[in-house]
Order: structure tokens, then C-alpha cells, then sequence
């Protein structure tokens, strides 16, 4: 404290000597050209609304220390502008060339709609970072082929086209390049050899970019430091180009959504450092007829189980018309964390080799044809946190053998086609190693008693067990436990029988159906932001509350058809603001209708047959 660095003194600029109170340790004031750059600049932009940056915050002699701004402590030169997410909008003044020195300008998340990127940011020539993504910048990008030490440019998001990418040759540095969402639809074939010129790149994303031609030729591959290539949703629609095997460095290969001939026929193998593989969605969508991706993968997987097993982490076939049985080479690519094959055609049993995948965090099956069992090894999925397996049609039997070592499983979405075909055969007491948050069961059989491994459930904040057979009441504990989170509630198409608890706070549901089964007793006096209520042919009596616009004032549609109500129907139900479907229809309700209707409640269906 007190004492000053001496070398400091000397600097040609400054000087105001911190006195020992100054929380600044630098005695440096910024050069007087650039803190007018900085100035005009703020002139040109809006005034922001409360939310938004305030221009009055640039404020005082020394620019260094403003929000945003960053200096070289030796020159004193401008180097960084960080105005991520200032809700800037207005004009960019090109007095910003002036900041000659600086190397790191971050402009995403701002407003500038209606305007083009800035000609002059292609003359910041000492720029390494340059972050322009979502700004509503649009037009043409402009050529920015003089900034050869950037390292980092990212475009996407914006509202912005190019026809003609031959500048990106002069950003011999780049590193990282992002044009996701960028309209490239003009630039033709050419694209590919500009960006192969960049021998220093490492990640490459250019998805939603209206690509249409992938050239199925390149003279030489250069891009052999290429770690990430994302050219998913495009239009690219030959077969997957030989020279993609020369990007030797590939460990992450994002092809997903485009029309891809036969990809799954592709040597990906010789690619020893995939990691992640993307291959979703590679057939048309409009046209069935050509659907280029179906075929059953034994041929891949057999030789991505010999060659990927140790590197392969993510593997995304989902949305392929593949069939066939799901080899028994899966269970090779020991390293997979994340599978996903939903929406195709496989059939057959999980493979009993899946146990072999003691990495697999996420599993989706959903949407296939599957129609055997799943094995017992499956309890060895020690990892597993999310499990899709979804409309199909499973067979067997579920045990503690499946679920016993699954310790980290936190969201469960199985249902099936076929009616009670998968049974869990559980051990009533039985008491699992995993606490769920979310789980979907519907149309396999669980029951007849709510099971304990169900009722130890604390955690969860989304239940459905839907037609699975239970004929029991709820369990209070439980439910007491849960209400307190609990989101979505679906317990429709059971034998559930009993009193709900009569009064209950549930601060956080929003869907609640427990329609089809055999409560009875009064309404229950719930407090909830509920916005749909099922309780359809039920045994509910007595009346409907008075003041069920105060208990439930966001209910959106309301269902107690099919029930023992009487009474009349209460004048709070006009209240209730958003109400628009009510179902009352099949009970011994007496009363009329409100002789005005409350004309903002958007009722289009009300049954009081
Ligand atoms: C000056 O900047 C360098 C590099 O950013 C840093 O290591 C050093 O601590 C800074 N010196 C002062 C006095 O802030
Ligand atoms: C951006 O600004 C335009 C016009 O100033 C406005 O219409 C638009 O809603 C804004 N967009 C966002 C995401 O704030
Ligand atoms: C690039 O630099 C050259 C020479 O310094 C200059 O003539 C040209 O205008 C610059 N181009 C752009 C787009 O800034
Ligand atoms: C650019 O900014 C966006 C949004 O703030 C961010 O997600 C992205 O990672 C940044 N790009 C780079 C290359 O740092
Ligand atoms: C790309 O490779 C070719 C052939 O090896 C070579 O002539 C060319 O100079 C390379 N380009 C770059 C930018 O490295
Ligand atoms: C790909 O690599 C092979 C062998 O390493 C080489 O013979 C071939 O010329 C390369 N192809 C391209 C397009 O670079
Ligand atoms: C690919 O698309 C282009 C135009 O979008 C079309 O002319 C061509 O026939 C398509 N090729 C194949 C193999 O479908
Ligand atoms: C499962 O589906 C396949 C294909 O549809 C069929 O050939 C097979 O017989 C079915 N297996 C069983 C057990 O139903
Ligand atoms: C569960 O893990 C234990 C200990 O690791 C192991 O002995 C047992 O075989 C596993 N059970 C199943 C069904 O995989
Ligand atoms: C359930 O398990 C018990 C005891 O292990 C067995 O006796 C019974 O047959 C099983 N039920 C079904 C439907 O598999
Ligand atoms: C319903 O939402 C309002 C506003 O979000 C909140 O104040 C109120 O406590 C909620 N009611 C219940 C019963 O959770
Ligand atoms: C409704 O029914 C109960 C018996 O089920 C009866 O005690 C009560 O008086 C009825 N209420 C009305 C308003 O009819």
C-alpha cells in the first residue's frame, strides 16, 4: 500500500497516482483517442429500455476501467470488448476502427436488426476473437479476408447470407469457425475447397446453412487438425464422400438431418478417433419412397464394434427406416455413453450383450418395433440415467434383476403397445437403488398392489402410471411426500380406489388425470395452479366446491363427468378466466346455467348432458 512501481511513472500517458484509498491498482488512464472512439460509439447506439445496457455507464476519464473494457496494463491500448448480451441495438460507428489493438471483440446477444455487419470490422486487423453470433445482424457478410490472426469467428444465429466464401483463405489462423444458420445457399460447390485452405482449423460448424453440394471429390484433404465437423441440416443429398475418411483427427462427425445416399454403407471405421457419431434423419421426410437409409446395420456395427470400441462415446441412428434385429455386436462399443435408435423399424429383444455397455448413460429405443424382452443383463447398466424405450411392444417379464444395480436411473419412459404383455414381476417389498424424477409407465402391468418400489419413490416430479393395472389406493405417505413437487400426475385407467387426501397444497402441478378408476368420496379441496383436472368416471360425490375459482384459478379444462356429483353447479365455475373445456355430463347435477355467460372465459366445450 503506498507504494508506487516506478516504471510506471515513466509511461509517456497518465497520470493520476492512486491515492492509497483507490481500489484501481493501475495508474494507467486509457489513450484519449480511443476513449472518443468508445464515446461515439455509444452515441450511435439506442438508448436502451431498464433492462438494457445504459449508455450513461461509459462514463469518467480513464475508459479502462469501464464495464466491457479491457486495456493492455503496459500501452494502455484498448484490446477486448466483452458486450455479450447488453441488449445493444442502434448504430455501430465505424469510429471503432480506431481501436487499432484490439484483438477480442464479443458483440452476441445484442440487437441489431435491419443492419449489415459493419464493413470496417475487416480492417481490425490485430482481431483473434470475433463473436458476432446471435446479433439480428442481416445482408451480405462482408469480406473480412485482411483479419489473418483471427482465431475465432463465430456468425452463427445471425439473419446473415454469403454468395462467395473466398475470403475465409485470407484467415490463415482460424481455428474455430461457426456459421450455423447462415443462408450459404449461393455459394455453390466452391465452399468446400475454401475451407479446406484453412489448415490451422479445428471445429467447423456450418449446420442450417442450406448447403446443398457436398463435392464427392477433393485433390488433397488438408483439414487434418479437424476435430468437429457439424454440417448437420443441410440438403446434401449424394452419398457420404470418400475424402471424409482422411480427416483423420475427426471426433465428432455431425451429419444429421440431410438426405445422405446409403450412410450407414459408409467406411466410417477408418476414422479411429470418432467419438461422436450424428446420423439422424438422413432420409426424406416427404417422400417414403425413397427412404436412403434403411438396411439393417450388423455390417457397421460388426465392424464399428472392431475398430470404435474404445473411442466411440455417442452414436445417434434415430429417425432411419433401419430394421432387423439389434446385433449382438452392440455390446462391443464398450466406450458408449449415449445410444440412440427411436423411430425405426428394429424388432426382435435388446440384445443380452447391451449389460456389456457399462458406460451407457442414455438409452432411447422409443419408436421401433421391438417385440421381444428385455434381458437380464440389463441390470448391469450401472451408469444409466435416461431410458426411452417407449411405444413398442415388449414381451416378459421385468424383475429386480433388471433394475438392481441401476443406481444413478432418473428418468424412466416406458410404454407399450400391447396391452399388459410386460409385466413387472417385482418383489413387493422390494426396495431399488435409484430415486426417479421422471417416470412414464403405461400399458404394462405393475399391480394389483401399488408396489413399494414405486412408493419409494421421493424424488419424482412427473408420474405416470397409466392402465397398469393397479387396484389399490393410493399410498398417503407417498403422495404426501411428492405433492409438494410434483408437476404432472397421471394415475388414469387403473382400480385405484379410496379417498383423495382431503386438503392439499400442490404448489407446482400443472396436469392432473385420474380419470378411470374407482375413487370416491368428496372433490378434493385442492390449492393448485392446476390447468387440467380428469377425474371422469370416478365415484366422486357430494358437490362441486363453491369456491373452486379461488382453489384452482388457471384451470384450462375440467373434466368430473361420469361421477355422483350433485347439487348445482356453482357460479365460481364462470369464473375461473381460462377455462375452456368443462365436462359435467353423467352425474346429478341440478341447476342452470349463469344467465350471462362471462364473456372473456374462452369456453368452446361445455358437456352438461
Ligand atoms: C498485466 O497483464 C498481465 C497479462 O494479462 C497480467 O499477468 C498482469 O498481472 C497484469 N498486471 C497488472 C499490474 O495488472
Ligand atoms: C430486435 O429489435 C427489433 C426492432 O428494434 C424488434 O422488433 C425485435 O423484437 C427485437 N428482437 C428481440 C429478440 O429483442
Ligand atoms: C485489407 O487490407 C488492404 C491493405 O491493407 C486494404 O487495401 C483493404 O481495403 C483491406 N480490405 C478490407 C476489406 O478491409
Ligand atoms: C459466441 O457467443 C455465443 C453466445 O453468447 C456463445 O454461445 C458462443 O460459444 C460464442 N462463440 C465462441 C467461439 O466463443
Ligand atoms: C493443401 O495440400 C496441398 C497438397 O498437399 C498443398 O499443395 C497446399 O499447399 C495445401 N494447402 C494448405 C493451405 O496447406
Ligand atoms: C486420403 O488418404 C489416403 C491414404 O492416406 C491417400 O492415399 C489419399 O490420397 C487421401 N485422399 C485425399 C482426398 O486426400
Ligand atoms: C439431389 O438434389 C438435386 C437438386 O436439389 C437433384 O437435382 C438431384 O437429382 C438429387 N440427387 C439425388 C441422387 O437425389
Ligand atoms: C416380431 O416382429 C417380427 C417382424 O415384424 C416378426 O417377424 C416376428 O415374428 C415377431 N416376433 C414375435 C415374437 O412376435
Ligand atoms: C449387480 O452388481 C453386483 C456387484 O457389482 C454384481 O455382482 C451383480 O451381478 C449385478 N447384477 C446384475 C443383474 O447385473
Ligand atoms: C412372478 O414371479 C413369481 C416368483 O418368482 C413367479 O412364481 C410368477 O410366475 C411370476 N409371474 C410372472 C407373470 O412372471
Ligand atoms: C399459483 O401461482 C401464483 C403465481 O405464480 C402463486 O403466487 C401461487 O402461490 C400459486 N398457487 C399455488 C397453490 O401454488
Ligand atoms: C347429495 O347426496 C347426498 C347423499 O349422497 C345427500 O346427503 C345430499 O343431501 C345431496 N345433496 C344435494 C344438494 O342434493
Amino acid at each position: 500500500m503506498g507504494s508506487f512501481n516506478l516504471t510506471v511513472v515513466f509511461l509517456p500517458l497518465i497520470i493520476k497516482l492512486s491515492s492509497c484509498s483507490d481500489h484501481h491498482t493501475s495508474v494507467l488512464k486509457c489513450i484519449q483517442t480511443e476513449r472518443e472512439a468508445l464515446l461515439s460509439f455509444k452515441e450511435g447506439l439506442d438508448r436502451t429500455d431498464e433492462y438494457g445496457w445504459h449508455p450513461d455507464d461509459w462514463v469518467g476519464e480513464d475508459c479502462c476501467q469501464w464495464d466491457g473494457v479491457e486495456c493492455n496494463n503496459k500501452s494502455g491500448h484498448v484490446t477486448k470488448l466483452f458486450l455479450k448480451n447488453w441488449r445493444l441495438s442502434g448504430k455501430i460507428s465505424s469510429s471503432l476502427i480506431h481501436l487499432k489493438y484490439l484483438n477480442y471483440l464479443d458483440f452476441s446477444g445484442n440487437n441489431f436488426t435491419g443492419i449489415q455487419i459493419p464493413q470496417f470490422f475487416g480492417m481490425l486487423e490485430n482481431l483473434m476473437y470475433l463473436n458476432l453470433s446471435y446479433t439480428y445482424f442481416s445482408g451480405e457478410i462482408p469480406h473480412l479476408n485482411n483479419l489473418s490472426r483471427l482465431t475465432h469467428l463465430d456468425l452463427s444465429n445471425s439473419l446473415t447470407y454469403a454468395e462467395n466464401l473466398d475470403w475465409l483463405s485470407g484467415l490463415s489462423s482460424l481455428k474455430y469457425l461457426d456459421m450455423g444458420h447462415v443462408d450459404l445457399s449461393g455459394v455453390g460447390a466452391n465452399w468446400l475447397h475454401v475451407v479446406n485452405w484453412l489448415p490451422s482449423l479445428v471445429e467447423l460448424y456450418l449446420d442450417y446453412c442450406k448447403l446443398e453440394n457436398l463435392p464427392t471429390s477433393l485433390p488433397s484433404v488438408n483439414l487434418t487438425s479437424l476435430f468437429v465437423l457439424d454440417l448437420s441440416f443441410n440438403q446434401f443429398n449424394s452419398s457420404i464422400p470418400q475424402w471424409l475418411v482422411n480427416l483423420t483427427s475427426l471426433t465428432t462427425l455431425d451429419l444429421h438431418f440431410n438426405h445422405f445416399q446409403d450412410a450407414i454403407a459408409f467406411d466410417f471405421v477408418n476414422l479411429r478417433n470418432l467419438r461422436d457419431l450424428y446420423l439422424s434423419g438422413n432420409r426424406y421426410l416427404t417422400d417414403l419412397s425413397q427412404n436412403n437409409f434403411c438396411g439393417t446395420i450388423d455390417g457397421f456395427l460388426g465392424n464399428a464394434s472392431a475398430c470404435l470400441n474404445k473411442s466411440l462415446e455417442s452414436l445417434d441412428l434415430s429417425y432411419n427406416n433401419l430394421l432387423g434385429k439389434i446385433p449382438d455386436s452392440l455390446g462391443r462399443l464398450g466406450s458408449l455413453r449415449y445410444l440412440n435408435l427411436e423411430y425405426n423399424s428394429f424388432w426382435g429383444s435388446i440384445p443380452a450383450s447391451i449389460g456389456s455397455l457399462s458406460s451407457l448413460q442414455d438409452l432411447d429405443l422409443s419408436n421401433n418395433k421391438m417385440n421381444g424382452t428385455i434381458p437380464e443383463s440389463f441390470g448391469q447398466l450401472s451408469k444409466l440415467v435416461n431410458l426411452f424405450l417407449q411405444e413398442n411392444s415388449w414381451e416378459g417379464v421385468i424383475t429386480e434383476a433388471q433394475l438392481m444395480n441401476l443406481t444413478r436411473l432418473e428418468n424412466v419412459i416406458l410404454k407399450a403397445n400391447t396391452n399388459h404383455s410386460l409385466v413387472f414381476n417385482v418383489t413387493y417389498d422390494w426396495v431399488p437403488p435409484f430415486k426417479l424424477k421422471n417416470l412414464e409407465l403405461e400399458s404394462c402391468l405393475c399391480g394389483p398392489k401399488f408396489p413399494i418400489w414405486l412408493q419409494v419413490q421421493s424424488e419424482l416430479t412427473h408420474v405416470t402410471l397409466k392402465n397398469v393395472g393397479i387396484i389399490d389406493t393410493i399410498p398417503e405417505e407417498w403422495f404426501s411426500i411428492i405433492s409438494s413437487q410434483i408437476i404432472r400426475f397421471d394415475l388414469s385407467q387403473n382400480q385405484i380406489m379410496g379417498k383423495l387426501p382431503h386438503q392439499l397444497i400442490l404448489p407446482n402441478v400443472n396436469f392432473i388425470d385420474l380419470s378411470y378408476n374407482c375413487f370416491k368420496g368428496p372433490i378434493p379441496l385442492w390449492f393448485t395452479n392446476v390447468t387440467e383436472l380428469y377425474l371422469k368416471s370416478n365415484s366422486f360425490s357430494g358437490s362441486i366446491p363453491s369456491n373452486i375459482d379461488d382453489l384452482m384459478p388457471r384451470l384450462r379444462c375440467l373434466d368430473l363427468s361420469e361421477n355422483n356429483l350433485n347439487g348445482t353447479i356453482p357460479l365460481s365455475i364462470w369464473k375461473i378466466k381460462d377455462l375452456g373445456g368443462l365436462y359435467l355430463q353423467s352425474n346429478k347435477l341440478s341447476g342452470g346455467l349463469p344467465d350471462h355467460w362471462n364473456e372473456s372465459q374462452p369456453l368452446w366445450v361445455v358437456d352438461i348432458s
